[in-house]
């Protein structure tokens, strides 16, 4: 006779347990739910490139794929010509000089170079401080390590530095790390090159390593150059940046990344990589140096064209009275949706409002944590009649005001489902 069977039980690992829900998945329900229903949503939540790499890099993954020396394993930091032409590219726009051995390391992405990094540098007991609103891999990288995450306000340069120092003044243990994101992702704050001269000073005095996120290193408007941090002295000695060709050069879903700077540190995550993964398909390293040597000039264009795009959408949504700064940098424009829906709804109500009555997708300001309450972040990825079409619906979604009876709100005015924290 066989024992009655107890259903079995999956038993999940506290790190995955305690991620909170993924604020942006209500958005993102509504929108599938209305395309598989035959609606044109037009979805300016994610950063997602809509057009494609140049031709001749395809070509060349194409001729890559067909070599058969390019099916096994690659290395899992990467090929040292890969490594060589990213160092070249730090030369020739920023005067860096990187070593490629020993300076230089491909990620999957920068995402998972990021994540990995913080695994390779903290763990419980040590704090690290992210700017606020936040990408959400900067935080949650951060808790999956074990560590402490301190979030501090990113939109005035001086006040961030300032309550850096405050923190590591006033915190025991001092924090171990803090990570930098300029451009910044959602709010498209950008800095100048004396900011990171200030950020090694900061790391020399306290001690803390840095990573800069450089994600948005190679989208920039009206003739800006986003600075690197590698650039400021000394700053090989205190920390690594992360650089990315999903962006600049359309190639997201292939997952070319890079980590930059110091050596040690550099190391570190490839000792971490090494555990992890076999690096990236080597056909895809190939067709990216391809990329790096020869495609400066596509990636200016593709800065002109989300140039054309900010404009148009900046122009009609401050005629609807959203407050939107003038983003010099990055994908993205965010700004501070109006009133009266702005004392009435908070982010997520206006973000699932939008998307129901105006078949527009913003993401909500609260999917970058509370400190982003009654913002939304668009995408500059749809075209140009795509944006002229998103506004007049919008516009006449506000002006038609089909607001909802007002609901009773919690005391900090965000639904508690809504938080990212
Ligand atoms: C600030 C920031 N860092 C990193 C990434 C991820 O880039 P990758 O595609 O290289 O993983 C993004 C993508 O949206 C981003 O906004």
């Amino acid at each position: 006779m066989t024992a009655p069977s107890t259903p079995f039980k999956i038993q999940l690992a506290d790190r995955l347990v305690k991620l909170p829900p993924y604020v942006l998945a209500r958005v993102n329900a509504l929108r599938d739910a209305k395309r598989q229903a035959g609606q044109d949503v037009i979805d300016l939540g994610m950063g997602n490139p809509s057009e494609p790499p140049q031709d001749i890099v395809i070509n060349k993954l194409n001729e890559a794929a067909r070599d058969p020396n390019n099916h096994g394993y690659s290395k899992a930091t990467g090929i040292l010509n890969l490594k060589r032409e990213v160092s070249a590219k730090y030369f020739k726009k920023f005067g860096v000089r990187l070593d490629p051995e020993s300076e230089v390391c491909v990620t999957i992405g920068s995402k998972e170079g990021f994540s990995h990094m913080l695994l390779a540098t903290v763990g419980p007991g040590d704090n690290v401080i992210i700017p606020a609103p936040f990408f959400p891999a900067h935080k949650y990288a951060v808790a999956m390590a074990g560590a402490s995450v301190i979030s501090l306000e990113v939109s005035n340069h001086e006040r961030f530095l300032s309550n850096i120092a405050f923190t590591c003044e006033h915190l025991s243990p001092v924090p171990k790390l803090v990570v930098f994101n300029y451009p910044h992702n959602p709010s498209s704050v950008t800095v100048e090159p004396e900011f990171w001269v200030e950020v090694v000073k900061l790391a020399k005095r306290y001690g803390f390593m840095v990573i800069s996120d450089f994600a948005y290193a190679d989208v920039a408007f009206d003739g800006y150059q986003p600075p690197s941090f590698l650039a400021a002295p000394g700053a090989k000695e205190v920390g690594v940046e992360f650089t990315t060709m999903s962006k600049g050069y359309n190639m997201a879903g292939w997952r070319v990344g890079f980590c930059c700077g110091n050596p040690e540190m550099v190391k570190a995550l490839g000792v971490i990589k090494g555990y992890y993964d076999y690096g990236l398909f080597q056909a895809i390293q190939i067709a990216a140096i391809v990329a790096l040597r020869h495609t400066d000039a596509a990636v200016e264009s593709q800065s002109r064209l989300y140039q054309a795009r900010r404009d148009l959408l900046l122009d009609g949504l401050r005629k609807q009275g959203w407050q939107v700064p003038t983003p010099r940098a990055g994908m993205f424009v965010w700004g501070k949706y109006p009133e009266p829906w702005a004392s009435q709804m908070n982010s997520v109500e206006f973000a699932m409002y939008m998307l129901e009555h105006a078949n527009v997708a913003l993401s909500p300001g609260t999917g970058f944590g509370a400190a982003g309450e009654g913002h939304c972040r668009m995408a500059l990825v749809e075209n140009e009649n795509r944006l002229k079409q998103a506004l007049r619906q919008m516009a006449r979604c506000l002006e038609r005001d089909t607001r909802p009876p007002l609901a009773e709100k919690p005391a900090n005015g965000v639904p508690k489902a809504a938080i990212a924290t």
